[in-house]
């Protein structure tokens, strides 16, 4: 698949700041692919973020967002058309009093014909599950309705790239789900590039790749499932592995046959119900 997004050498400093926020990221983003970013609080996480739209220019190194540098002037306005970002808190991100006419909000402001932001915004409701909702008051809505407006608004702009910076963190648990179901349904049926930032495991886990920042570095970047059967280093980072994961490895510990890719806890009760079967006929023939 194509590159789509690539972080070459990136060295970023705050102004005032004494260390460095992001210190040598080399990075590539696939076309189509769905990378969860993980991380604990003050290890770059937002920082990489706000270098694929340009928010942010690298202090050293560079960003390219399909082939354009962020750092070159003119193609901030391109590069900001082409990788759309969703944050933490929906409320800030909500502009109209009616959903249609927030998600309507960035395609007017770019001059798209009428006929076209209709069909857009129908699209982007569509795609997000709230349709439905369109002649509703976004303030009315819960917290994962009105963050998946929020996510409708930008896919009205028909970006390639979805950025999306802890988009749950203010969610309740209902919220959070809707809100990872329609990022992951956005990439599988959509196939958009989709690139999600978050501090819960349990959101990574239907990612093609799971990238761990520490301190400004990457410090692991594979599956989902081969990031986090290194259960030891990512404890010692401070961050959560699925319970699925650590039974994985508690039993694969005592000699159980149990494939490390069982991640989702249907699959995991499965895999574990077909070792212990194993070992049964193990035991009777
Ligand atoms: N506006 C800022 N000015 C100075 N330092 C900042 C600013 N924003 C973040 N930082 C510092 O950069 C580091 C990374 O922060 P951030 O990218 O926000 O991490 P994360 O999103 O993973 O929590 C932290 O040490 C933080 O204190
Ligand atoms: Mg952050």
């Amino acid at each position: 698949m194509a590159v789509i997004v690539e972080f070459q050498h990136v060295r970023f400093r705050y102004p005032e700041d004494t260390r460095d926020s992001l210190s040598d990221v080399n990075l590539t983003f696939e076309e189509g692919s769905f990378t969860a970013i993980l991380g604990h609080n003050g290890s770059g996480k937002s920082t990489l973020a706000k270098h694929m739209n340009g928010i942010l220019l690298p202090t050293e190194g560079r960003v390219l967002v399909n082939g354009m540098s962020t750092s070159d002037e003119n193609r901030l306005l391109d590069i900001r058309h082409t990788v759309g970002m969703v944050f933490q808190n929906p409320d800030n991100q909500i502009v109209a009093n009616v959903v249609e006419e927030d998600v309507a909000f960035a395609p007017e402001n770019l001059g798209v014909e009428a006929d076209e932001i209709r069909r857009r915004v129908d699209d982007a409701l569509r795609q997000v599950g709230m349709y439905e909702y369109r002649m509703h008051a976004p303030h009315l809505l819960s917290g994962g309705q009105k963050q998946r407006v929020a996510i409708a608004g930008v896919l009205a702009m028909q970006p390639k790239i979805i950025v999306l910076d802890e988009p749950t963190a203010m969610l309740d648990p209902q919220g959070r789900r809707e809100v990872i179901a329609t990022v992951d349904r956005l990439c599988r049926e959509n196939g958009m590039t989709v690139i999600l930032i978050t501090h819960h495991m349990d959101e990574c886990i239907d990612a093609d790749r799971l990238i761990v920042m520490s301190n400004g570095l990457v410090t692991a970047d594979g599956t989902p499932a081969e990031v986090f059967s290194h259960v030891h280093q990512m404890e010692k980072e401070g961050l959560d592995v699925p319970e699925t994961m650590r039974m994985i490895t508690d039993l694969q510990k005592d000699g159980f046959p149990m494939p490390v890719d069982a991640l989702e806890t249907e699959a995991c009760a499965d895999a574990i119900a077909a070792a212990l079967r194993e070992r049964r006929a193990s035991w009777q023939s």
